[in-house]
Formats: C-alpha cells, sequence, structure tokens
C-alpha cells in the first residue's frame, strides 16, 4: 500500500486532540496538538458534558491549523481523516465526529471511525521502542481497566475487567476524599512520593480472586474509612494514606498484568491509558517484570492521556488493514462501545 497521510481528532471526553500521521518509512508523526479543559471543570468537580461539547467547538480549527502550520502540510495531501467514534460523551464526541466527516467530505476523502480505547492500547507504537504483536496489554483509564490479548491491529480478546471504578477513577475519587481537586489522579500519585511506605496498610483487592478481573471501588471506602479515624488529616498523614493507596493500587495491577503474560506465555507486556503515565506503576512493573523474563512497553508520556496522535495512528493502521473505512458523510456516535465489538 502506498505511504498514506492521515488526520487524526479525538474529542471524546475533555481533551481536543488533533494530529498528523504520515505512514512513510514504518510511520512518522509529523506534528499533534491539545488542550486539555481540565481547568474549565476544576469548579464543577469533574467533566460537565455540554461544557465540554461548546469547548471543543472551540478548539478544534485552531488545532487543526497549528497542527497543518507546524508540519507545513496542507489540506488537499490528505488521505483519509480518523477520529474518535466512541465510547465517551456523546455530545463531544459528536463534535469531533461532525467536523471529521465535513471536512472530509469537502475534500472528498474517506474516513476511519476509531474506537477510543484501540487508540490507548495501540499508542506504545508511537514510542521509540514500539513492542511487536502479539502482546498482553494492560488498559488503565479514567473510564476503563481491562486486561487485553492484542494478537494483531483489531483481534482483541479481554481477559480481564473491573467489576466496578476503573483504576484512574479509583484515583481520582481517592483524591477528592483527601481534598486534591479533580482530576486528582497524578496530584495524588505526587503527593504519594511523599508518603511513608507501609504506615498505612490498604487490601488489595481480588489479587487472590484467581481470575485477572479487578475491583476498586473498595479501595476508596478503605480510605474513607483511614480519613474519618484520624479525623483531620494533616500533610504527612495525607501523604501517607496516599502512598498506601498508590501501593495497593499498584500491586494489584503489576501481579495481575504479570500473571496475564505468564499465562499467555507472551514475553511483551504493554500499559496503556492514563494510569499508565504513573512512576511507581512503571517501577514496580518494570522490576518485577524483569525477574519474570518480561518486557514492559509504555507509550510516551504525553500519550499516555488523550490525544489526538493515537487515534490517527489507530486510523492509519485500520486503514492499511482495510478495516473501517468509510465514505465520507453520515455517521454515528458510539458513547458505549465494548472494544471487542471491533475484533476480527
Ligand atoms: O486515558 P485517560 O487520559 O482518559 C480516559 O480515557 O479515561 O485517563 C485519565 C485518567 C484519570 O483518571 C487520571 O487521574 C489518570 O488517568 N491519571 C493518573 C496519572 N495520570 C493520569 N493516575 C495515576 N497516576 C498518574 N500519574
Ligand atoms: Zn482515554
Amino acid at each position: 500500500m502506498p505511504p498514506m497521510l492521515i488526520l487524526g481528532i479525538e474529542s471524546s471526553c475533555d481533551e481536543t486532540g488533533i494530529a498528523l500521521y504520515d505512514t512513510v518509512a514504518g510511520g512518522a508523526l509529523l506534528s499533534h496538538a491539545l488542550h486539555s479543559q481540565v481547568l474549565m471543570h476544576r469548579d464543577y468537580g469533574g467533566v460537565v458534558p455540554e461544557l465540554a461539547s461548546r469547548d471543543h467547538i472551540r478548539h478544534v480549527v485552531p488545532l487543526l491549523r497549528k497542527v497543518l502550520s507546524d508540519s507545513g502540510r496542507s489540506l488537499t495531501e490528505l488521505d483519509a481523516i480518523a477520529y474518535t467514534q466512541g465510547p465517551g460523551l456523546a455530545g463531544a464526541l459528536l463534535v469531533g465526529a461532525a467536523f471529521a466527516e465535513g471536512l472530509a467530505s469537502s475534500l472528498g476523502i474517506p474516513t476511519v471511525p476509531v474506537h477510543h480505547l484501540e487508540g490507548h492500547l495501540l499508542s506504545p507504537l508511537l514510542s521509540k521502542r514500539p513492542p511487536k504483536f502479539p502482546f498482553i496489554a494492560l488498559l488503565v483509564s479514567g473510564g476503563h481497566s481491562q486486561l487485553m490479548h492484542v494478537k494483531a491491529v483489531g483481534e482483541y480478546r479481554l481477559l480481564g475487567e473491573t467489576l466496578d471504578d476503573a483504576a484512574g477513577e479509583a484515583f481520582d475519587k481517592t483524591a477528592k476524599l483527601l481534598g486534591i481537586p479533580y482530576p486528582g489522579g497524578p496530584a495524588l500519585a505526587d503527593l504519594a512520593e511523599f508518603g511513608r511506605p507501609g504506615l498505612v496498610k490498604l487490601p488489595r483487592p481480588m489479587l487472590h480472586s484467581g481470575d485477572l478481573n479487578f475491583s476498586f471501588s473498595g479501595l476508596k471506602t478503605a480510605v474513607l474509612t483511614k480519613v474519618h479515624a484520624i479525623g483531620l488529616p494533616d500533610d504527612q498523614q495525607r501523604a501517607d494514606i496516599a502512598r498506601g493507596f498508590q501501593d495497593a493500587i499498584v500491586d494489584v495491577l503489576v501481579q495481575k498484568s504479570l500473571r496475564a503474560t505468564e499465562e499467555s506465555g507472551l514475553k511483551r507486556l504493554v500499559v496503556a491509558g492514563g494510569v499508565g503515565a504513573n512512576r511507581e506503576l512503571r517501577r514496580l512493573l518494570d522490576q518485577q517484570a524483569g525477574k519474570a523474563g518480561i518486557t514492559a512497553f509504555y507509550p510516551e508520556l504525553e500519550f499516555c492521556t488523550d490525544n489526538g496522535a493515537m487515534i490517527a495512528l489507530a486510523g492509519a493502521l485500520r486503514f492499511q488493514a482495510g478495516k473501517s473505512i468509510k465514505p465520507a458523510g453520515a455517521f454515528v456516535v458510539r458513547p458505549r462501545w465494548p472494544l471487542t465489538e471491533i475484533t476480527g
């Protein structure tokens, strides 16, 4: 297949991301731009869907202009436009999808609707040291926590998933309990670095459940109980609790991911999604994986959380595999959409 130039648009939640990817010579990300709405939603303690949609509308064109001018390429050179079709907030998805379909229509090129989690899953392929297929993937974002067997692009088998809160959600909710503003996950991780190890002991939910599922909502309750027992925790106590929480969640994620990899007989483990940016998760995983002869792969830090680059990449790979290309025009978005539905 001749090289192609593809635009990627991400707008599933509170980040507008646009990127330009060229498949020439093994693939190159030419430019990418991101606008995060985090500060806008902070006052409300979480994402306000209507505000999110409006903000995507405000930023999609300026970001596109930036990506084109940074790369020195023009719209007429595009071969296809990929965009996040779901899962996510319906209104937010509609902005990216309608913009992509309209632009592609005017240019007379096809579109590639992409599953947001497939974008996360394939994002380590953008790194300097990309993994080869097949691999096991730990997908840990704000809305999902799953272990997947990834055979090739579009061939995914679910091995286990969270029965309640996602890992990122658990980080965010626990942060809120400790008085850290939304989205508290990264700040909670920073606070945990000042915590003393082993001082606050929390349970390791479902570590010995015999399957590859997770459950994180109990951890939040355990933290709440600790906070109530102390009354008004001081800074050191808050850091100790953050440390206890992070150690518990990281321990479960690492042990279950390595178990999944060992059971599969594979030697490659990919970590993707926002929580994949967590330093302690990376440290412990590298250490434990090394002992088991397994290599862990991560996306670059900037591509752990939502971005347009992973959507452009997933779109390019799907296009090249002849999957999900469609003529521009009519479209649907899929706010709820299991990743396993796109397999095959
Ligand atoms: O993948 P992502 O950007 O969005 C979704 O698709 O959900 O993930 C966002 C999640 C949030 O819950 C955020 O708190 C969490 O990832 N997160 C982290 C870190 N950075 C982002 N959690 C723990 N440690 C971090 N360093
Ligand atoms: Zn995401």
